[in-house]
């Protein structure tokens, strides 16, 4: 979707962290805007600043995992700002901790939250991006969506889920020869805001020099240049990730081997260690 502005769109987790910076980055495009996460404080201070840079914008307080919720919030969006044309799937949570320790409903928190919201979500706007042939879902994974982390499974499990329900998604819009489409953005580690600053305040250690990290406000970019491109895949990270991943896939030992060597799963079993959720004896 080369053009973008007085498109509609939804952004989900828009309360704090890297949401923040993807509605910022969609107002600066000229897109109306329809926030969700459950904050209802943080979001209308996010609101009325998106506001203030001359978009429409509307807060829906949102508990992503409750259905009546999400239905609530497609039917408020097209109600005072018009039809979807795009839907950002960003909220999501984390917990670096040895599995065991989880509890079900902590797994299904995570399978609530990080799949079926975005899964559950996009089935509510699809009927009507077909029936205008017009419509972008872009899904915020994680390179913890194609590669393993320590104390991730379900984190891991998630976002690699998200992956695969965008393939899909793709390839089925490509084989009804439909303009909808959908991509995925699969941050590293993000500086400032979000996840990875949470775990660095609880005291884990420093992302590795070969992995880096990326500002928020380059992770919002490469959503714009998703769907304005219409790219299937954009991994943000300034190593050489890619090429990592792809030789991961056709040799895994040595790709767990060059994850060892260069601490990629310090920060979380370290983040866990400093949360007290790391395996036991
Ligand atoms: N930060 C990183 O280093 C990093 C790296 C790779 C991928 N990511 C991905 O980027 C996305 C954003 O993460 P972030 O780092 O910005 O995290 P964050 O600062 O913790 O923000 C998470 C957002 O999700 C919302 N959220 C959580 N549970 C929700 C629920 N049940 N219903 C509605 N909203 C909910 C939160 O809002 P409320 O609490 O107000 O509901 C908040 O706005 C996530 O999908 C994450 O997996 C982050």
């Amino acid at each position: 979707m080369r053009q973008l502005r007085g498109r509609v769109a939804i952004v989900t987790g828009a309360s704090r962290g890297i949401g923040v910076h993807i509605a910022s980055a969609l107002a600066a495009e000229g897109v109306d805007l329809a926030l969700a996460a459950r904050s209802a404080q943080e979001l209308e201070s996010v609101r009325a600043s998106i506001e203030a840079r001359g978009v429409r914008c509307i807060a829906v307080v949102t508990d992503v995992t409750d259905q009546g919720q999400l239905e609530e919030l497609v039917r408020r969006c097209e109600a005072e700002l018009g039809p979807v044309d795009l839907l950002v799937n960003n909220a999501g949570i984390e917990k670096a901790a040895a599995y065991e320790e989880l509890s079900t409903e902590d797994i299904d928190r995570f399978i609530d939250v990080n799949l079926r919201a975005p899964m559950h979500l996009t089935r509510l706007v699809l009927p009507g991006f077909v029936a205008r042939n017009r419509g972008h879902v872009v899904n915020i994974s994680s390179i913890a969506g194609l590669a393993a982390t320590a104390y991730g499974e379900s984190y891991n499990a998630t976002k690699h889920g998200v992956v695969g329900f965008t393939r899909a998604l793709r390839a089925s819009e490509q084989v009804s020869g439909s303009d909808v489409s959908a991509s995925v953005i699969c941050p590293g580690f993000v500086s400032d805001v979000g996840m990875y600053a949470g775990f660095r305040a609880d005291g884990a250690s420093r992302a590795p020099v070969l992995l880096g990290t990326s500002s928020p406000q380059t992770v919002a970019k490469a959503v714009i240049r998703a769907i304005k491109k219409d790219l299937p895949e954009v991994v943000v990270n300034p190593g050489p990730m890619k090429l990592f991943l792809a030789v991961s896939l056709v040799f895994p030992r040595f790709g767990e081997w060059v994850s060892s060597l260069i601490g990629a799963h310090d920060v979380f079993s370290s983040t866990a260690k400093a949360r007290g959720t790391s395996r036991k004896g």
